[in-house]
């Protein structure tokens, strides 16, 4: 399974430190992928982990302040990247044509982008989750090959389900993981969205389910380890 550490805008320097020397703790055969702030993606990193980066800029190189390319993120060695989760979109109007744009920078800086879709609250209340999952995925995927289309993980993560303690019934992911896997069938698929203790025994009876993107609860090291245990 592959199990994705969202980190978000989370931890100070010293923090960041000591919770590296307690992820050399976890022993696992799962692939870890830490996503940590990215002003720590240059340290070095615990031999049990990949490193994810939580975005990066739609551009090559050039004049764009603050942006991070994929060409920097891969000089660093980062083998994994979020893309077009849902506070970007909210907080940054990233656009679908931002995320196509990420997605290609970083399929040719062989770097595995990690599509982030899931609809609100309201979508989910007018039974609009597969169109939204539908676009979201055709849109991003918008002229790029088949081949470079297949390395890319998709991450379905509802928004209602972020940061609430809310997750979807098993019965409802298994449909929806269903239909994900009939857009891309050869698409590694990940849920995200309040995974915890309690959630994972749900989640554990949906099927074609490849891992987790953990958000809050990945602050926690321990918690952490208790979930891989239960996976
Ligand atoms: P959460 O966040 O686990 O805190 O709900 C998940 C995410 O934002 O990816």
């Amino acid at each position: 399974m592959i199990i994705v550490l969202n980190q978000k805008s989370n931890l100070t320097k010293d923090e960041y430190l000591k919770y590296q020397k307690e992820l050399l703790n976890i022993k696992t055969q799962h692939n870890l992928i830490l996503c940590p702030s990215s002003c720590y993606l240059s340290y070095n990193r615990p031999d049990n982990i990949s490193l994810g980066s939580q975005d990066c800029s739609r551009f090559e190189s050039g004049a764009h302040t603050g942006e991070i390319s994929a060409t920097q993120l891969k000089s660093l060695d980062i083998k994994y990247c979020l893309v077009g989760h849902s506070e970007r979109r909210i907080e940054k109007k990233e656009s679908i044509e931002d995320i196509n744009m990420k997605i290609k920078q970083l399929l040719s800086n062989d770097i595995i982008p990690v599509l982030c879709i899931g609809e609100t609250q309201e979508e989910k209340n007018n039974n609009l989750t597969k169109d939204v999952i539908k676009y979201n995925i055709e849109q991003a995927l918008i002229n790029i090959e088949e081949k470079d289309q297949n390395k890319i993980i998709v991450a379905y993560e509802p928004i209602w389900a972020i940061g609430t303690d809310k997750t979807p019934l098993a019965k409802e992911l298994t449909e929806i993981f269903g239909y994900i896997k009939e857009i891309c069938p050869n698409n590694k698929l990940l849920y995200g969205g309040s995974v915890n203790e309690q959630s994972i025994p749900i989640l554990n009876k949906v099927k074609k389910v490849d891992g987790y993107l953990l958000g809050r609860i990945s602050l926690e090291v321990d918690k952490v380890k208790k979930i891989i245990e239960k996976i």
